[in-house]
């Protein structure tokens, strides 16, 4: 039985902006139900702008204007007790959840390491702010056994952010996120901007760090190949919601969702030569999304079937459990279509 970090239910939040008075609501994430296991590494998928990074802000409890929780319930199982983290207090945040509960790691990890101070300086900031420092030596110590940790040598302690390669930063940035051994390490894209054998040192510590502390890491990108290597469990999200949510395998070897399959199918094969499909339209603008089926537009299911699936255009589907964890948000799986 897998023990649960976090049960999202109905997530729904909004970037609500204005302008000359008239105020336009982006519906970045619309409806989001979903639990995440202590001890996996969960991969969030899904095409530019379909609210992969607006999703971790929610789940990391980084909500600033103009995004809102309209709707839905997060709650977390810490080790240090329960949250429910809509409407969380900033100080509890602060003192209780970032860093030591929740870490982040972003694309490019200048975000989080100052340019003109040394990297020790950032880990010392980090550990003064959040436990204090009486002892420097064992300040010292511990940073030095920590960094060793993630394949580092300690001499970029005493080194300036732009002396490190990309690869060594996001490094660093692991490290920082670790530090405090939280329950939660969450990584936007965090290897995007990084060549590929970079890419793969850097995804593969972030697995070894999970299998050696047994918690949790949201891995979000639109790489379905990283997928495929490091998660354990996939989400494809479509337009702010999440279409399909399966083990890797599943997701890969048994797509159900028409976006998915279209997902999975699109991926290279070795050897293949056949002209790839893809999708009549483009993703929709949230600000004004369609109703029902957000992908009922672009679906090539319902656009031969659109008589008798009036459903797909009016009905939101809801996400069903189809057996071991594979869940689906489609009215064509629904009647027995296409599973
Ligand atoms: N500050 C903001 N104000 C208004 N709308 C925003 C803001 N930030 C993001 N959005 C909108 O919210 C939607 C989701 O954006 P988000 O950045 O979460 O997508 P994403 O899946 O992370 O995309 P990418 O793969 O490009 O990083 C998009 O339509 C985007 O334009
Ligand atoms: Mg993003």
């Amino acid at each position: 039985m897998q023990e649960i970090l976090m049960e999202a239910r109905d997530l729904c939040a909004y970037y609500t902006t204005e302008m000359y008075g008239i105020s336009r609501e982006v519906k970045a994430i619309d409806g989001v139900t979903m639990n995440l296991y202590r001890n996996e590494i969960y991969g969030v998928a899904g095409e530019s702008s379909c609210g992969k990074t607006t999703l971790i802000k929610v789940l990391s409890g980084t909500i600033k204007p103009p995004l809102k929780i309209n709707h839905g319930t997060m709650q977390y199982h810490f080790k240090k007790g329960d949250m429910d983290m809509v409407g969380v207090s900033e100080e509890d945040m602060q003192s209780k959840v970032r860093w030591k509960e929740i870490s982040y790691v972003m694309q490019g990890s200048m975000s989080v390491l100052n340019p003109v101070r040394k990297i020790v300086k950032t880990f010392e900031d980090i550990i003064k702010t959040h436990e204090g420092i009486t002892d420097k030596k064992a300040f010292i110590d511990r940073v030095t056994e920590h960094v060793k940790k993630v394949g580092l040598p300690p001499d970029i302690l005493n080194e300036y952010p732009h002396e490190l390669s990309g690869g060594m930063r996001q490094r660093v940035a692991i490290a920082l996120a670790t530090v405090f051994q939280p329950s939660l390490i969450i990584a936007d894209e965090p290897t995007t901007a990084l060549d590929v054998v970079v890419q793969r040192g850097v995804l593969q510590l972030l697995k070894e760090i999970q299998a050696a502390s047994g918690n949790t890491v949201l891995l979000v990108t639109h790489d379905m190949a990283v997928h495929a290597n490091v998660a354990d469990r996939v989400g494809i999200m479509y337009a702010g919601r999440l279409a399909e949510e399966g083990t890797t395998e599943t997701i890969f070897r048994n797509p159900a969702h028409p976006y998915t399959k279209h997902l999975i199918s699109s991926l290279p094969v070795i050897g293949e030569k056949a002209a790839k499909t893809s999708l009549e339209g483009t993703p929709p603008n949230l600000a004004n999304a369609p109703e029902g089926c957000r992908f009922h537009p672009r679906c090539p299911y319902y656009a031969k079937n659109a008589a008798k699936m009036e459903r797909c255009k009016t009905e939101v589907p809801v996400m069903k459990d189809y057996g071991n964890g594979h869940r689906i948000a489609c009215h064509f799986c629904e009647e027995g279509g296409i599973v």
